[in-house]
């Protein structure tokens, strides 16, 4: 059974083949439209459940979508509303009973512990769609999205600018396993988990952390960055927003990098904190592209999954 936790777990050939079975798929159907169900309709006699312990738009409509053009069925179930270790009935026992229902689970909690707990439960594969500690699909959507626009992603360089959150763990992840050099500009306070530099090193990975943007972004190819306050945060707003304050991508971090640079955000955006209107809406902008890309990218690893 495959499920898709984290970037780290996952060979490099099959990471790989999601990302060229997405572009290869999407390919196909550009000429159908958004609901269109793909001619082979795959998986017309599959289930995805979808668990979403906090909110979401582009993950849920994405994985909606996703499920819709390969034929499939969907359950999107309130965890406020089911019998979910709220000692009504163990964690356990529902993973148990989910599993006899539902072909594949996405689940999206708070503590990624949780998440383990859940699906060594399971019987069926699971995906991740957001954790406190990494979000592999959203990195695996900007990926496909940079090889669309720039080609190959191996070699090139990739900067990260703000906090160093749940986005930016699976980024580093990514850049062992994909190979591209990848600069992250935050405070000291805000790097990312010692754990994941470490392995990160171990692998040879070329990951530049500094407290300047701009040595960050310098001739950089993508600039990349999150909300500086994340749906899990619970911290001082106010201090971490002055810490941050310097790492904002606006139209003089871009002119630092290469001038056909791209810029892409997760979202959801605050718009003038992180980021400017005027880089968010500006021609290097491929933010919109990337949220399309979940669709695609997502297909691709419900299919990997249930191979
Ligand atoms: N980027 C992302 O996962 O967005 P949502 O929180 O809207 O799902
Ligand atoms: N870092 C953000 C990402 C949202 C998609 C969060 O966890 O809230």
């Amino acid at each position: 059974m495959r499920n898709f936790i984290n970037i780290a777990d996952i060979e490099k050939k099959d990471l790989r083949e999601i990302i060229d079975n997405a572009k290869s798929q999407k390919g196909k159907r550009s000429k159908l439209n958004k609901s269109a169900i793909d001619p082979n309709a795959p998986f017309a006699d599959k289930t995805l459940i979808m668990i979403f312990e906090k909110p979401s738009t582009r993950t849920r409509l994405s994985f909606e979508l996703a499920m819709k053009q390969l034929g499939g069925q969907l359950l999107v179930l309130n965890p406020k509303e089911i019998h979910y270790g709220s000692g009504e009935e163990s964690i356990h026992d529902t993973a148990k009973v989910l599993s006899q229902y539902g072909d594949i689970v996405m689940m999206r909690t708070y503590k990624h512990k949780h998440f383990l707990e859940f699906s060594k439960h399971l019987d069926i594969p699971i995906i991740n769609g957001l954790t406190n500690l990494s979000h592999p699909c959203q990195i695996m959507s900007d990926i496909m999205t940079f090889e669309e626009l720039k080609g190959s992603i191996t070699n090139k360089k990739i900067a990260w600018v703000g906090d160093g959150n749940n986005i930016v763990y699976s980024l580093i992840e990514a850049a062992v396993k994909f190979n591209f050099k990848l600069s992250i500009a935050c405070p000291k306070k805000l790097r990312p988990e010692n754990k994941i530099l470490k392995w990160a090193k171990k692998n040879n990975s070329k990951i530049l952390i500094t407290k300047d943007p701009f040595e960050a972004t310098s001739l950089a190819d993508c600039v990349m960055t999150d909300k500086w306050i994340s749906m899990s945060d619970k911290v001082d707003k106010k201090k971490k927003r002055k810490l941050l304050k310097p790492y904002q991508v606006n139209k003089k971090i871009m002119e630092c990098a290469k001038p056909d640079a791209i810029f892409m955000h997760c979202l959801p955006a605050n718009r003038g904190e992180e980021v400017t209107n005027s880089v968010m809406d500006g021609r290097q902008s491929a933010v919109w592209l990337a949220s399309l890309n979940r669709v695609h990218v997502q297909k691709s690893i419900i299919q990997w999954c249930l191979k």
